[in-house]
């Protein structure tokens, strides 16, 4: 077939769009030689919340679900013989709980009536079952009252749906009164979905409580500690810090709901369990059984932020329960309670050990301070409210800790009344750090790159504190970690380091999911109970994290910022402890460019590394089964004379780094 004229003339502008997009090249200019601003170390950083099982069911590698019988229903988790849908099979035994009131934090225990030994079990489904490993071994512990003498053994296994026997161990329970008891167990198997069986020799009553299942193998093999597989991932971030512990849990549903430090500290059986604000938040992923047992509490925080090189960022209840709910407010009055938890907390973290709280610490294990050098003050709170308790709370930390910095909030909106009105009277309080969230589409990403370009240098710092791209909508659960949202981020983010004089400390939010029991999407790691990986958003954070040098530079084009210009955005660095020049590029473009980038003023050595992230789809993701599909490929790189010569891919992030000669 001939092509007609008009088939002619498309073609032939579809040829010259062709030539033109492969004639577009852009060539930009990096001063090396001068620092325009020092980088903070804190510039990227991990916010870590318990949503989306984040903590237990996750993090906290604790496999039994309430393990101290203290949910709202105190049998929830534990499953025994029924006779029908309504009624427990009494004729075998029958668990129930005892709720002893003196016992304040922990009150509720759980007595077995075991009829028939042959016929009783009580299983723990574990969280969404129990991810367990073969030939790895796992620590159990629980108390036990076994007062008449008639329970011979305890006996635990691990089960699997049909009920085959992975594993197992036993106890003798040989006192009367409440003692501790441990055992270990090895998996004959590996099984995503185990659940952990416990049967009884003899008849008769026995009391039990916190009964508890760990793998052996933990962040840094500590007892009872972190998940190994997933510490590592927030490890290899290289984060400058740590926020925690949220968040809206923070503030909780209610101020009765909110997160009390106080609470999470000391022996773990005495910590007291309370609701996750997150447990019935979302109509589309209810979770009636999350709770917080705070076996990942303050403490724990504290030792993983050191753990993982970052510093420690606590934000604290400023007297407002999540506005978003109740927003039930502490009168002005009655304000100190709350004020005087931020001054307590500055000298658990950092007080010698003859001081109260500081002893604390050092009782726990850990007698050298944590080095605590800011706090937050409040969420993501707003208004008049927020202001008068802000105030409160500072006068009060700067008298006493006058080298402590504070981190405010700006609301939960990076724009619009709410967040005007903060940052203009946290402005007019030469507030220190102001904390902005900012939950929008990925064009808005792009387009925001600029954002921070004419921010007041003299004014309140930024805590890029909450940020990420929602696909669909924020708190839709259609959203996706996908490449589109991670490289718009990754535009976005070339705009706070070239503004590393304003923009202080920067993370991704939330932090993490189970893949079963999350309640919000996107998060930047996703873990089921065996495994876990990070999403493209995470390699992006963790390119800009690992590389994010000492020294801003200026990089430019036709002597402007690189914010859009043929669909391109950068920022560049020197680091002065590796003597590297660092330059990060973001094509976001669905064509390849060339781009030049001469790099003015030092001796740069020919050999240098070329780090590319990128995926063809938009829609692209990583996942259980792909946790590398998209994720950063290193490469030599041979720069001739100053000018690098660069192919950027369409979608991609770049990172070019040269050493100096
Ligand atoms: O990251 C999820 C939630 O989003 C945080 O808890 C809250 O601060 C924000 O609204």
């Amino acid at each position: 077939m001939k092509p007609n004229l008009i088939t002619k003339i498309t073609l032939c502008g579809l040829l010259l769009n062709g030539i033109y997009a492969n004639a577009q090249k852009t060539t930009l200019e990096v001063n090396t030689t001068k620092t325009i601003t020092k980088i903070q170390p804190t510039m990227y950083g991990v916010f870590f919340e318990d949503i989306n099982f984040a903590a237990d069911g996750g993090l906290y590698a604790e496999m039994v679900k309430n393990r101290s019988f203290e949910f709202e229903t105190p049998l929830m988790g534990w499953i025994q013989p029924k006779s029908d849908r309504h009624s427990y099979n009494k004729e075998s035994g029958i668990a129930t709980t005892i709720n002893v009131l003196e016992n304040k934090t922990n009150p509720n225990f759980c007595r077995v009536l075991v009829n028939d030994d042959k016929g009783y079990e009580l299983i723990n489904e574990g969280f969404r079952g129990m991810g367990i490993k073969k030939d790895a071994k796992y620590n159990l512990s629980l108390k036990a009252s076994n007062p008449s003498g008639s329970i011979k053994k305890i006996i635990i296994q691990f089960i699997d749906k049909d009920k085959k026997v992975l594993g197992e161990t036993s106890i003798s329970p040989s006192a009367s009164d409440w003692q501790n008891y441990t055992a270990q167990l090895t998996a004959t198997q590996t099984e995503a979905k185990a659940k952990l069986k416990i049967t009884f020799e003899g008849t008769g009553t026995i009391d039990l409580d916190m009964i508890s299942l760990f793998p052996e193998e933990t962040w840094n093999n500590r007892k009872n500690g972190l998940r190994k597989d997933i510490v590592q991932l927030l490890y290899d971030l290289k984060p400058g810090f740590l926020r925690f512990p949220g968040g809206c849990i923070v503030e909780g549903k209610t101020l009765a709901q909110r997160y009390q430090w106080k609470k999470t500290v000391g022996d773990v059986d005495k910590r007291e369990t309370l609701i996750n604000r997150w447990n019935m938040e979302f109509a589309h992923k209810l979770a009636p059984d999350y709770f917080q047992t705070f076996g990942l509490g303050f403490f724990e925080y504290f030792q993983l932020a050191e753990d993982i090189g970052a510093a420690p960022l606590p934000i604290l209840s400023c007297g407002m329960a999540c506005q978003f709910n109740t927003g039930e407010l502490v009168p002005l009055a009655e304000l100190d309670p709350y004020v005087q938890d931020a001054l307590d907390l500055i000298e658990f973290a950092n007080g010698g050990v003859d001081t109260p709280w500081g002893k604390v610490r050092a009782d726990m294990g850990h007698p050298k301070p944590f080095n605590l050098k800011h706090i937050g003050v409040g969420n993501e709170q707003w208004g008049p409210q927020y202001i008068e308790r802000y105030k409160v709370f500072e006068k009060a930390i700067k008298a006493k800790y006058p080298t402590i910095t504070i981190v405010s909030g700006a609301g939960p909106f990076p724009e619009g009344d709410y967040f005007e009105y903060g940052m203009q009277e946290l402005k007019k309080l030469n507030a220190q750090i102001v904390d902005e969230h900012y939950y929008k589409n990925p064009k808005w990403f792009r387009e925001n790159a600029t954002r921070y370009d004419n921010y007041d240098r003299k004014g309140p710092k930024v805590f890029a504190g909450e940020y990420a791209a929602q696909s669909v909508a924020i708190a839709s659960p259609d959203n996706k970690n996908n490449w589109e949202c991670a490289f718009s981020e990754a535009a976005f983010m070339t705009g706070l380091e070239r503004n590393a004089e304003v923009v202080y400390l920067t993370s991704y939010a939330p932090l993490m999911a189970h893949a079963e029991a999350w309640q919000w999407t996107p998060d930047m790691i996703w873990f089921n109970n065996l495994e876990s990986y990070g999403s493209a958003n995470y390699y992006v954070q963790k390119l800009f994290s690992n590389n994010k040098g000492t020294d801003l530079l200026s990089i430019t084009k036709d002597g402007k910022a690189l914010i859009g210009q043929n669909d391109l955005f950068a920022s560049a660095v020197k680091d002065e402890n590796t003597k590297e020049i660092i330059v990060k590029l973001v094509n976001t473009s669905a064509k390849a460019q060339d781009v030049t980038v001469d790099l003015k003023g030092s001796k740069l050595q020919s050999n240098g590394k070329l780090i590319t992230l990128t995926s063809a789809n938009l829609q692209d993701e990583n996942s259980f089964a792909e946790p590398k599909k998209i994720s950063p490929k290193e490469s030599e790189y041979a720069l001739k004379g100053e000018k690098a010569q660069l192919n950027l891919p369409a979608y991609s992030v770049s990172v070019l780094k040269l050493k100096m000669k």
